[in-house]
């Protein structure tokens, strides 16, 4: 750990429960890397404290934070100021604090999302074809978000509870088509890109039935879920010979604007960085 001068940036992360989070071991791998005058803590709030802890970051000079499960759909309600792409996800997960002493909230998930896709299947096309998204949660806003900015001209969306998929195809808008969860392997049929953004898969968890015979010969399977990093989905999809994507690389590039607001210098995701954090949260 190193010493901080009494000039020291300071971030963290809030969440309830926020022990699990990875957030302060990638952080404080850049700092420590970038021997940069600054630290990025945990701040455990508990969902009746989320307004006042928010409202207090300015106060107490903190350079801003991640807002993290459950507090991101809150966040935007009680920030001064909202970026576009926040307000269409619907959900604030990085929190600025302006020399004026006012909060601004960001969302950088989408921005994650499609960094991390870019770099894991730089082969990808958003106009070669149909994308298939399952899960509709704020992970699903944020894909969903990211792949319309990208380009996708067709997209599916298809969650277990279809009145939630509905909902988000609603309030995104745009080219976005509700499967029902039965229908989710003809919904595969032909298309470039696989999203899984539900928890299925998880360790711990049933893993996602999914048939992927019928996506396209290029496609591109990706899944949210990083614990473990190779899912039953991306194992099946790897022995497919399609392009698989990890989960992990969203984490880390979801991160990287936040950095660059609060302390000044643009992060870089390495391989170095993923094992450090893998070894994580210890
Ligand atoms: P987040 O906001 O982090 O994306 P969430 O709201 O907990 O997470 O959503 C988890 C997703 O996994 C949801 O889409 C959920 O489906 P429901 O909306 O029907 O709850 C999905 N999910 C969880 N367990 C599932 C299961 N056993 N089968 C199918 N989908 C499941």
């Amino acid at each position: 750990m190193s010493s901080l001068s009494g000039n020291a940036k300071i971030a963290g992360v809030i969440g309830w429960p926020v022990a699990h989070s990875l957030s302060p071991r990638l952080h404080g791998y850049w700092l420590r890397t970038l021997a940069i005058d600054g630290a990025y803590i945990p701040l455990p709030v508990a969902p009746e404290n989320i307004s006042d802890a928010l409202k207090a970051l300015p106060k107490l000079g903190f350079a801003g934070a991640n807002v993290t499960v459950p507090h991101k759909e809150a966040a935007l309600a009680v920030v001064d100021e909202v970026s576009e792409t926040a307000n269409r996800i619907g959900a604030v997960n990085t929190l600025i604090c302006k020399p004026d002493g006012t909060l601004f909230g960001d969302n950088t998930d989408a921005f994650g999302f499609i960094e991390n896709l870019r770099v894991g299947a730089p082969a990808w096309d958003p106009d070669a074809g149909r994308a298939l998204v399952l899960g509709a949660g704020g992970a699903a806003r944020a894909v969903v978000t990211a792949l319309i900015d990208a380009g996708v001209m067709e997209i599916c969306l298809s969650n277990r509870t279809l009145a939630r998929a509905d909902d988000v195809a609603q309030y995104i808008g745009g080219n976005v088509a509700v499967v029902p969860w039965d229908a989710r392997d003809a919904a595969a049929q032909g298309a470039t890109l696989l999203v899984n953004t539900t928890s299925l898969g998880m360790a711990g968890k049933a893993p996602l039935e999914m048939d992927i015979r019928g996506l396209a010969d290029d496609a591109v399977v990706t899944d949210i879920v990083y614990a473990p990093l190779q899912t039953p989905l991306l194992a099946s999809a790897q022995a497919r010979g399609l392009t698989t994507v990890d989960g992990l690389g969203m984490l880390l590039h979801q991160a990287r604007p936040g950095f660059e607001a609060w302390f000044g210098v643009q992060p870089e995701v390495t391989d170095d960085l993923r094992r450090y954090v893998l070894e994580g949260p210890g």
